[in-house]
C-alpha cells in the first residue's frame, strides 16, 4: 500500500494514539469535575482564535496529543460544575467511548444493509422512549440530527398528514396559506421549520403567554378563530416542554384537548425537558405529552449523550414512515410507507451516525433509573437555586422555574441606572473573570442572568457562590 495511506490506516498507531488519549481526557475529567481552578470558558477572541489556528495549519510539525490538549484547553468545560450555561449535557464519558465504535465503524444507516445492528438498535431505543414517555403501542419514531431538524421533521409530518391535497407532490396550491400556532416563547428552530416549509412569516401564528412565559390556554380560541378569519389553514399547534429561555412548560394537556376539538396536529418541542416525563417527581410537567402526535425529545439535552443525538416520536408510527414519502400520499390512497429498517426514508438525513448504539449502551449499563436520577437531580438543582434567589436580599427571579433552567437577576438597592445595561455588564465581567460559565435573556423586555444547571456534580456551595460573585460584581461595576 501507499505508505502515507498505509499509516493513515495503522491499527497500531490508533492503539498508541487512543490509550494516550483516554489517559488524557480521564485526566481531564477528574480535573474538571473536581472543578478544578480553571477559567470554566477560557476567554478568547474569534479573530485572534481563528489567526492561530490559520498560523497552526501552516506551521512544520504535529504532535496530535499537544493538539488534543490545546483543544481541550481552548474549549469551554461542560463537566466543570461551575458551568450553568447553554442546554448542553455534560455526557456520560462511557457514551462518549461508545461514540468511537460509532465513529470508527461508520455505518452510514441510510439503507437496512449499512447498519443493520445500529438501524435495529435505532428502532429498539425509540420504540422504548416512546414507552418510557407514555405514547401508546401505536408509537414509533427516529432518530436524527439535532432538535432543529428534529422539529423540522415533526412539522413536515403535520403537514403531510393534514393538508388536504399532496403537497409533498404538488407545492403548496392557490387556497388558504398553511400555518401552525405555536407559543411566543418557542425555540426559534419551530418557526424556521415554517419558514423552510414556505409557509413565511405568516404561516407562524404566535400564541401569547402568561407571566410564566407558558401558553395562554385563555388565548387558544381567539388566536385559532383570528388566524382563520385572515385566511389561514392552520394545521398544527406546538407546545414548548419547556421553552427554552425560562425553562417553563406549557399547559400540554389543555393544549392536547384543543388540538382535538380543533383538529389540529399537535406537536411537542420537549428537546429540552420531554424527558421529565420518565421521572415520579417532575412527569407532571409534561402531562398530556402522551397525547401528542409529534414529539421531539433530545438525548444530548437531558440524556446524557454527547451531541446530537435527537429521537422524533409519532404517536401513530405510520406518520413516521411517510414523512418523507415522496410518492406516500396515505391520505390519497397509494400507501407505499417506507419500511423501518431504511432510515433515509424516514429520516432528513441520508447518510447518518449510528446515534442509538450510545444510547442503548447507557440504558443497559445503568438503567433507565440513570436517566430518571438525572434529570431529578438537575431539576431539584433548579428548585434549591430558585429558593436561594427568592430568600437572598436584592435577587429576583423572573419567573419561578419548574425544571433546571433558572432566570434570575441583582437589583442593587436604591440603584437609578439602567437595570438591563447592568446585568449584560454583569454577564459579561463574570466570563471575563471565568470562574463560571452562565448566559443571558430577554424575559418580556427585560434582561435577565440564565443558568441551565446541567451538570449534577453542580452543588447548593457553588450556586451560592454565584449569587455572592453576581453581587460582587455588579458593585464593582457600579463603584467603578
Ligand atoms: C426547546 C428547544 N427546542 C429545540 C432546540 C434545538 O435543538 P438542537 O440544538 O439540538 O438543534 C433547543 C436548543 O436549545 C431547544 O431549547
Amino acid at each position: 500500500m501507499n505508505p502515507l495511506l498505509h499509516r493513515a490506516f495503522d491499527a497500531g498507531e490508533f492503539r498508541r494514539e487512543g490509550h494516550k488519549l483516554i489517559d488524557l481526557l480521564a485526566d481531564y475529567l477528574n480535573d474538571s469535575m473536581a472543578a478544578a481552578p480553571m477559567p470554566v470558558l477560557p476567554p478568547s477572541e474569534p479573530e485572534a482564535m481563528a489567526a492561530f489556528w490559520k498560523n497552526e495549519l501552516k506551521k512544520e510539525g504535529f504532535n496530535l496529543q499537544e493538539f488534543y490538549k490545546t483543544i481541550i484547553d481552548q474549549s469551554i468545560h461542560i463537566h466543570h460544575p461551575r458551568y450553568m450555561g447553554h442546554q448542553v449535557v455534560p455526557p456520560s464519558p462511557v457514551a462518549a467511548l461508545t461514540e468511537l465504535i460509532e465513529a470508527l465503524l461508520n455505518n452510514g444507516m441510510a439503507v437496512y444493509e449499512m447498519g443493520p445492528a445500529s438501524s435495529a438498535i435505532e428502532r429498539a431505543v425509540t420504540d422504548w422512549l416512546a414507552r418510557q414517555i407514555g405514547m401508546p403501542e401505536t408509537a414509533e419514531g427516529i432518530l436524527t440530527s439535532g432538535g432543529s431538524a428534529g422539529n423540522l421533521t415533526g412539522l413536515l409530518a403535520a403537514r403531510q398528514a393534514m393538508c388536504s391535497y399532496n403537497v409533498w407532490k404538488e407545492g403548496h396550491l392557490d387556497g388558504a396559506p398553511l400555518a401552525l400556532m405555536v407559543s411566543e416563547e418557542a425555540h426559534y428552530s419551530v418557526a424556521r421549520a415554517a419558514h423552510i416549509m414556505g409557509w413565511g412569516e405568516k404561516g407562524v401564528v404566535k400564541i401569547p403567554v402568561n407571566s410564566r412565559m407558558q401558553v395562554d390556554t385563555s388565548r387558544l380560541g381567539e388566536t385559532l378563530a383570528k388566524a382563520r378569519a385572515d385566511g389561514l389553514n392552520v394545521i398544527a399547534l406546538a407546545g414548548n416542554a419547556c421553552s427554552t429561555s425560562t425553562g417553563t412548560y406549557d399547559p400540554l394537556d389543555i393544549m392536547a384537548d384543543f388540538a382535538e376539538e380543533n383538529g389540529l396536529w399537535f406537536h411537542i418541542d420537549g428537546a429540552h425537558g420531554g424527558a421529565a416525563a420518565m421521572t415520579d417527581k417532575y412527569s407532571h410537567l409534561t402531562r398530556g405529552i402522551e397525547r401528542a402526535d409529534s414529539v421531539v425529545i433530545d438525548f444530548h439535552k437531558m440524556m446524557l449523550t454527547p451531541a446530537l443525538t435527537t429521537a422524533v416520536l409519532f404517536k401513530n408510527g405510520k406518520h413516521a414512515s411517510e414523512t418523507f414519502a415522496q410518492k406516500a400520499e396515505y391520505l390519497l390512497g397509494s400507501g407505499i410507507s417506507k419500511p423501518w429498517y431504511d432510515s433515509a426514508g424516514r429520516a432528513l438525513e441520508c447518510t447518518k451516525k449510528m446515534m442509538g448504539v450510545k444510547v442503548f449502551a447507557l440504558i443497559k449499563l445503568f438503567g433507565e433509573q440513570v436517566f430518571r436520577d438525572y434529570i431529578t437531580t438537575t431539576y431539584d438543582l433548579g428548585q434549591e437555586f430558585a429558593e436561594l434567589i427568592t430568600g437572598t436580599a436584592g435577587f429576583e427571579l423572573a419567573v419561578p422555574p419548574d425544571g433546571n433552567i433558572v432566570c434570575f437577576r441583582f437589583v442593587p438597592e436604591n440603584f437609578t441606572g439602567d437595570l438591563n445595561e447592568l446585568t449584560a455588564a454583569i454577564r459579561r465581567k463574570i466570563l471575563e473573570e471565568a470562574g463560571f460559565y452562565i448566559v443571558q435573556t430577554q424575559v418580556s423586555s427585560d434582561t435577565y442572568l440564565r443558568v441551565s444547571l446541567m451538570n449534577p456534580l453542580t452543588t447548593a456551595g457553588e450556586l451560592k457562590l454565584l449569587l455572592e460573585t453576581v453581587r460582587s460584581t455588579a458593585n464593582r461595576i457600579i463603584n467603578r
